[in-house]
């Protein structure tokens, strides 16, 4: 047996030209590892023992609702977070809690977990709570006192005195590399947002090391890409990397996909290409210094963040092995770029696109179309009216509304609707792809649903400013009523009832479910899709409040107006293609888990991914379903996925596609799982926390194992 296993590692070690291999049997960091593959070597579950996982331990956490954590382990200990914000740490042969984290600033929010860094015996945990990243001693939960001002660091560091007040966080782990964690940071996505500037701070005393400026400043390269004044952050913002990064240690090289800049939609204060907004952009991680930028995405009117981090792998072209990053997108095209270069690997076409009708509006003449790999999902330009759901009831109010809508690919906004498909999530969601980082096959889950985008014409805002001060016709509604009408109602509804199926809550009710100082942080912090709020004062935001709780208005209108930066066309809201019974009105399916060679840039399989239960024949015939959060891929031929709104956790044949075991989860899990071993057990945990897409809130984390023999 040893010999076998000698001669295995040297077929093994013979077999690797490349720099050695990366530990793929523990689960350290985000997504199992800087390079966010989501892969594991273990081997004691396989395609032929699956279906015997058991429920192994449960964790309840203190509180419930939407997680989309991936938690970590090391040493024993599993790390991850709450739905409210709360860190933790336990036993991960047990789940025992050891010891749990609540920072005074906590409330409900997104985070998709924590960062770990040791040396020797110093070990340490980072969270981000609202602005601060905060240090914890990894052994007992403790702020670490030397670390920023007593454990924390405000996001604010080193942006300009215009962003020191914006709404600025975190909402994915930030990225270890050496003694520095590189941050990812969320902003707000309308005219006033904090711009995105990529920052490095030091683990040890919490100082910043380097910052890059993603809306370069005068003399910086890409500065002639924006108006001259777009770096002074008056009226154009964001260019963020909300969604993670991933890191090659053997170069020192980390690659950051960044996302739109704001505002998201209308783009006339922001005329120009816009670098570094939609790059997957390299920089030497040590210093920040600039490598290389690949933009896949021009003057981004549509919101095309790229939504997770890149994976690295390596690939075979004509015999020869090359390091690659991939790049899943929204938009459903998969961009494999050289990764010491930036060079395509499959040629990227530059395709002539529609123009914009929107006065001041220039959209980009052509987009990039990668001629390989073929989109993991369906595009809006491949519908037809024949693509109608043949489950609706109401299919020909539906093919009206098919019909009227722009369906052009790139479509830019327009004051009619235009249908965006994939749908302003993606395609690809926060969860990312997973890899086989040795054969370069990716496994990506996405989805397919249609939404519409539509802007507000100009006498609809011309009307909409008239009346807004004291004389105007709206004179009658309070200044709180005024300010939601800019800041809220896109999303909440104009009467405040919301739009449950595209998961933005009423608020008519807000006062039965929230106090007001939790309901004042959401506002300032943002939650699950909601950009927190940046650019309304103290007052104005009080008056907001109050008029959220059914206080009587105040008198006094504050001039917030004229410090408001709005766009003259404003975004009229995220409605979803749907039919009258809520289900989405294009034919499925709507959620697809896709495996694709990026060697050769083939697609292997498709499978559909999810059910609807509302549905006849999903045991034969499922549809797919809304998915968010990622897969797991293992060496031995596994892929574990929950993500589905239906609240199963899967297994798939890796090299087929074939759905191989299926179990019902305490609650939905749109979170991706992590995988260890421990005292020679297995373990697959995932944190179940429902409440996103209508689904019941939950509060466990579980981990399954095989039962003992
Ligand atoms: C881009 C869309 C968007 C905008 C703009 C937006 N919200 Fe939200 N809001 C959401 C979503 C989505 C949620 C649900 C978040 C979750 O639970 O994951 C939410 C949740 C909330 C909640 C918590 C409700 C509850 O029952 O838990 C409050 C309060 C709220 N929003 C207030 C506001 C106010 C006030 C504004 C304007 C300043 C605003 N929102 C602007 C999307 C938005």
């Amino acid at each position: 047996m040893k010999i076998i296993k000698t001669i295995a590692v040297i077929i093994l070690l013979a077999g690797c030209k490349s720099a050695p291999k990366n530990k793929y049997d523990t689960w350290s960091e985000y997504l199992g590892g800087a390079d966010r593959n989501h892969y594991s070597t273990l081997a004691q579950i396989d395609t032929g023992n699956v279906q015997q996982l058991k429920i192994a331990w449960t964790y309840e956490t203190p509180d419930s609702g939407q997680m989309q954590m991936n938690p970590v382990m090391v040493n024993g200990v599993v790390y991850g977070v709450t739905a409210g914000l709360k860190v933790f740490a336990l036993d991960a042969a047990s789940g025992k809690e050891i010891w749990l984290y609540k920072d005074s600033l906590a409330s409900n929010g997104t985070s998709r977990g924590v960062a770990y860094w040791e040396n020797g015996t110093d070990k340490r945990i980072f969270i981000t709570v609202a602005a601060n990243l905060i240090a914890l001693n990894a052994a007992d939960g403790k702020l670490i006192p030397t670390f920023g001002i007593n454990g924390k660091v405000d996001l604010h560091t080193g942006l300009a005195d215009e962003a020191k007040d914006k709404f600025i966080t975190s909402t994915t782990p930030g990225t270890i590399y050496k003694d520095l964690i590189i941050m990812p940071v969320r902003v707000a996505e309308d005219a006033g947002a904090a711009p995105g500037h990529v920052k490095a701070f030091d683990v040890r005393t919490g100082k910043l090391v380097w910052i890059f400026h993603t809306i370069p400043q005068p003399g910086e390269k890409g500065y002639e890409t924006w108006p001259k004044e777009a770096y002074k952050n008056i009226n154009v913002g964001a260019v963020n990397n909300w969604a993670g990064m991933a890191v090659d240690v053997k170069t020192g090289t980390i690659f950051i996909p960044l996302g739109s800049a704001a505002p998201d939609f209308y783009g006339a204060n922001r005329k120009g290409a816009n670098l570094y907004a939609n790059c997957l952009l390299a920089l030497n991680a040590n210093d920040g210094k600039y490598k290389w930028h690949f933009q896949m995405i021009h003057h981004d009117l549509w919101d095309r963040d790229p939504p997770a981090p890149p994976n690295l792998i390596t690939v075979t072209k004509e015999g020869k092995q090359i390091d690659a990053v991939a790049q899943v997108t929204k938009q459903g095209y998969t961009f494999v770029l050289d990764r010491n270069t930036g060079k395509p690997l499959f040629p990227v076409n530059e395709v002539p696109m529609p123009a914009s009708k929107l006065p001041g509006e220039q959209a980009w003449a052509t987009q990039p179309v990668p001629s390989l790999p073929k989109p993991y999902a369906r595009q809006v330009d491949q519908l037809t009216e024949n693509d109608i759901s043949p489950f609706a009831n109401n299919k020909e109010e539906l093919k009206k509304m098919f019909i009227a809508a722009d369906k052009r690919l790139f479509a830019p906004p327009d004051t009619s609707n235009v249908l965006l498909f994939p749908g302003y999530d993606g395609g690809a969601e926060y969860g990312g792809a997973a890899a086989d980082p040795y054969k370069g096959i990716l496994y990506v889950n996405a989805n397919e649903m249609a939404w519409f985008l539509k802007m507000t014409t100009e006498e609809q805002f011309t009307e909409f400013v008239k009346n807004m001060g004291r004389g105007g016709a709206n004179a009658k509604k309070s200044a709180g009523e005024q300010i939601y009408t800019i800041h809220c109602a896109a999303c909440h509804g104009k009467e405040r009832e919301g739009n449950a199926a595209s998961g933005f809550p009423n608020l008519t009710g807000v006062a039965q479910r929230l106090d007001q100082q939790t309901a004042s942080q959401v506002i300032s912090n943002g939650k699950g899709k909601m950009p927190g709020v940046s650019n309304i004062s103290k007052e104005d935001k009080q008056q907001l409040v109050e008029f959220l709780y059914g206080v009587e208005k105040k008198e006094a209108l504050s001039d917030f107006l004229s410090k408001m930066k709005t766009d003259k066309f404003m975004h009229s809201g995220y409605p979803k293609f749907l039919d009258n019974k809520g289900l989405p009105a294009i034919t499925p399916p709507w959620g697809t888990l896709t495996a694709i060679d990026l060697n050769t840039g083939q697609q292997l399989w498709q499978s559909t991914l999810g059910i609807t239960p509302e549905l006849p024949n999903q045991d034969t015939n499922p549809t797919g379903c809304e998915n968010y959060g990622g897969p797991i891929v293992t060496e031995n031929g596994l892929i574990l996925i929950a993500a589905t709104k239906d609240g199963m956790f899967r297994a798939f044949n890796k090299y087929t596609g074939k759905l191989i075991w299926q179990t019902k989860l305490p609650a939905a899990s749109f979170a991706t799982p992590a995988m260890y071993s421990i005292n020679g057990k297995q373990y697959i945990v995932l944190a179940c926390g429902g409440e996103k897409l209508g689904t019941p809130k939950g509060n466990k984390i579980i981990a399954f194992a095989l039962p003992e023999l």
